[in-house]
């Protein structure tokens, strides 16, 4: 198992090119199931979730061509096709249901696996199950699988009120609602980019769909989608990642390809920190703007809401700022496991249930930590890179499934940074 390495202290500038997003790539590639004809994807980020994914799509029958050292997959899924997605896949990433909705909609029929435990909170499929048995499916759990069938072998339109604007389960009900028989309407759908991204692509495969990145949006059924090409948008996560590394070491940093209307309620809290975020030509510039951090409070929401995904970067820049900082954890139950670790790097941190209140100090310093999840592990490294000392943070395979090259990007820019392999 490797280990990541890193010397804190120190200014950072230089560029660091934004990659495609993963959770915009993980629902575009099930997409594919949706036609005949090849599907190809460009500015897919090389991280094992996509892997993962390729191995998913593989084992349903699907054709997965990587190209141009994995920024380029090309997908084909003709004839007959498997519908069973096994437990061994799907036990790895939560992502895998997201092909429920294309195989039902495919073939009338799917068995799914629940992905089981999460180590951020129980994550229910409950949503995407009501909506999909409003459509006319029927969903019974039997041994660890949801089996689901379409009444009369197709899905049918139908309108459907969501709880929760849960991301997961609006891309699973769009890709569902495509071939279905009549017009779908979700009323309280996630509004994220990469929510309009799936509706990009799935409109070039010939789907008509209106109202996406909006709470209400329509798609009306059609007999058969099409082959299409596609550029994965840009992931805000990583954005927003790489744009706290110049607010928490100092320094100036260019993030190639950002936009601020990705992260817009991210970059206001950042200016409230005092941070300064620029547009350039090529993307954004951030810096700090006159040496200290300001304590600002958190709470993390659907988009256009603070994003749950940066939650754990976001109390890494705060456990030096000056003065007294509130996060609430508003989607996810169990979403602090990065503050016992930021703790033992000298962090004052206090959690009850969703909230963690967090008192700057003037540095952390640096220790041997452990990554628990993949937005935890990268906050630890953000951590590290402006603490006193030596940091070695432990489990990072997690970093692997959301940020490709990870220490090329950080080294790029001035962070003493390496990944080891453990004895
Ligand atoms: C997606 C993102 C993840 C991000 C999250 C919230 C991908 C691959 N992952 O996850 O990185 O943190 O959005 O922005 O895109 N819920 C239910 N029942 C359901 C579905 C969800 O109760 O049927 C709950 C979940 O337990 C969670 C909340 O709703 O507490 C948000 O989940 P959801 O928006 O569905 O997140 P994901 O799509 O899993």
């Amino acid at each position: 198992m490797d280990s990541i390495v890193v010397k804190g202290g120190g200014a950072l500038s230089g560029q660091i090119p934004i990659a495609g997003a993963k959770n915009a790539c993980l629902t575009l590639m099930p997409a594919c199931l949706l036609s005949e004809e090849p599907l190809t994807l460009t500015n897919a980020p090389r991280l094992s979730d996509i892997r993962t994914m390729t191995e998913l799509l593989r084992s349903l029958g699907a054709e997965v061509t990587s190209m141009q050292d994995g920024q380029v997959l090309a997908m084909s899924c003709h004839g007959a096709i498997n519908t069973r997605a096994e437990y061994d896949i799907v036990r790895k990433m939560r992502a895998s249901n997201l092909v429920l909705g294309p195989l039902l909609a495919r073939e009338g029929h799917a068995q799914v696996s629940l992905p089981g435990g999460c180590a951020i909170g129980a994550r229910p499929m409950d949503i995407h199950t009501d909506s999909l048995e409003l459509m006319g499916a029927q969903i019974d759990l039997r041994d660890g699988y949801l089996h689901a069938k379409a009444a009369g072998g197709k899905l049918k339109g139908a309108v459907i009120d969501f709880p929760f604007a849960s991301v997961g389960a609006t891309e699973n009900i769009m890709m569902a609602a495509t071939l279905a028989k009549g017009t779908t309407v979700i009323n309280n759908a996630a509004r994220e980019p990469e929510i309009v991204d799936l509706a990009d692509c799935l409109r070039a495969m010939g789907a008509q769909i209106d109202g996406d990145g909006t709470s209400r949006i329509e798609i009306q059924g059609v007999d058969r989608l099409h082959g299409a090409t596609h550029r994965v948008v840009t992931d805000r996560i990583e954005l927003g990642t790489y744009m706290l590394a110049p607010a928490i070491c100092g320094g100036e940093v260019e993030l190639l390809g950002g936009r601020i209307n990705l992260l817009q309620a991210f970059c206001e809290k950042l200016d409230a920190a005092g941070i300064d975020v620029m547009e350039t030509e090529k993307g954004l510039k951030v810096a700090r703007r006159n040496g200290s951090i300001q304590a600002v409070n958190v709470t993390t929401e659907p988009f256009p809401g603070f994003p749950t995904d940066l939650q754990a970067q976001m109390m890494a820049l705060l456990c030096t700022a000056q003065g007294t900082s509130v996060l609430e954890e508003k989607i996810f139950e169990n979403r602090f496991m990065h503050a016992p670790e930021l703790i033992r790097m000298g962090a004052e941190i206090e959690v009850h249930g969703g909230t963690a209140t967090v008192t700057g100090v003037k540095k952390l310093k640096g220790a041997p930590v452990m990554a628990t999840d993949l937005r935890a592990s990268v906050s630890l490294i953000l951590a590290a890179m402006a603490a006193e000392g030596e940091t070695k943070v432990s489990r990072v395979y997690h970093l692997d499934r959301g940020y490709e090259h990870v220490v090329a990007k950080l080294r790029g820019v001035g962070a003493n940074i390496e990944r080891i392999k453990d004895q």
